[in-house]
């Protein structure tokens, strides 16, 4: 029988044949698994959902429903290369959720992580108050993920975001729009504070590159999709970290916050850093996993609001 991921389409009774939503998803997650994939129900789930045009949660409802032939068709290309290639999901399907949010995903962004929303509420905890106003700056912004997240958080806040990439840009304008925040957004393109001279901003967050250049051979082969400039930070995966640190201080308003996403081995150095530059309030934060993922700090001055 022609398997749905197979491109070989010899067997004409299997073509013919009927496949249920949950016979694809059952035969696709073995595939998956036998092929090496980390986690092959889910990305089924993603792929046929995706080859459907309906989200994930639907297709428990329609296990029973057959797919079309054009459904077929989708999902069994998706599956070849997601197996073959190892393209990540969300390059597959054009889109990947964060923080809640629906963002479009292409080869020129990094698919954004779940371990990111690690920083996006360190950020939030910097900007307690919901209704305050500010300006943000999201270095690296890639899709937007981390801009989007706390512009819909704090409604009326700001964000600059910026990206040495023109094409990460035109994706995160985009993604903006689609989501109904495009004029709290401003867009710019650079590298870390350069755009910048005299500007500063109540919060500066970042997830910069950080994967050392010395760990390329080791890394799982759905990295070799993502765009190069959004996963090396130099030989030893910081030095992208260490200009942040270095240059941010200008930047901050009078107690203003600081966060960035990073390895966990990188994290008592940046800690460290982060001391050095004089920042206060020097906090680790860690992802679901317990592990050591975001430092945020402070800008040593008062507020201006507590400035009598
Ligand atoms: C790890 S990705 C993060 C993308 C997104 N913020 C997220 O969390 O999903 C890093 C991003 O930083 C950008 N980048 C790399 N070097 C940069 C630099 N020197 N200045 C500004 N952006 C840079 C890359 O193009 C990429 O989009």
């Amino acid at each position: 029988m022609t398997a749905p991921g197979q491109s070989n389409r010899t067997d004409a009774e299997s073509e013919s044949r009927t496949w249920t939503v949950l016979e694809l998803l059952r035969w696709t997650t073995d595939h998956f698994a036998r092929r090496g994939i980390e986690t092959p129900r889910l990305d089924a789930e993603c792929l046929l959902a995706g080859a459907m045009g309906v989200d994930r949660m639907r297709l428990y409802i329609d296990f029973d429903k057959p797919a079309s032939p054009a459904e077929r068709d989708r999902f069994r290309a998706f599956v070849k290369r997601r197996a073959e290639e190892r393209v990540p999901v969300a390059q597959l399907v054009g889109h990947k959720e964060f923080w809640s949010l629906p963002l479009g995903v292409t080869a020129d962004v990094l698919s954004p992580r779940p371990d990111t929303e690690t920083l996006v509420s360190a950020a939030l905890d910097l900007l307690p108050d919901r209704e305050a106003e500010g300006r943000v700056l999201d270095i690296g912004t890639g899709s937007g993920a981390v801009a989007l997240a706390i512009a819909r958080e704090r409604p009326k806040v700001r964000v600059v975001a910026t990206d040495v990439s023109a094409e990460a840009l035109a994706v995160a304008e985009r993604n903006a729009r689609e989501l109904g925040m495009g004029d709290r957004l401003q867009f710019v393109e650079g590298s870390l504070f350069e755009p910048f001279t005299t500007e500063q901003f109540d919060l500066v967050v970042s997830n910069p590159p950080y994967v050392a250049e010395s760990e390329r051979r080791q890394l799982p082969r759905e990295l070799a999709h993502e765009p190069e400039v959004a996963l090396f930070g130099g030989p030893d995966g910081l030095a992208v970290l260490r200009e942040l640190v270095a240059g941010v201080a200008p930047f901050l308003a009078c107690g203003a916050g600081f966060a960035v996403e990073l390895a966990p081995a990188q994290a008592q150095i940046v800690v460290r850093w982060c001391g050095e530059v004089g920042l206060r309030d020097v906090t680790l934060h860690r992802d679901l996993g317990n592990r050591e993922r975001v430092v945020s700090a402070r800008d040593p001055r008062l507020p201006a609001s507590e400035v009598s």
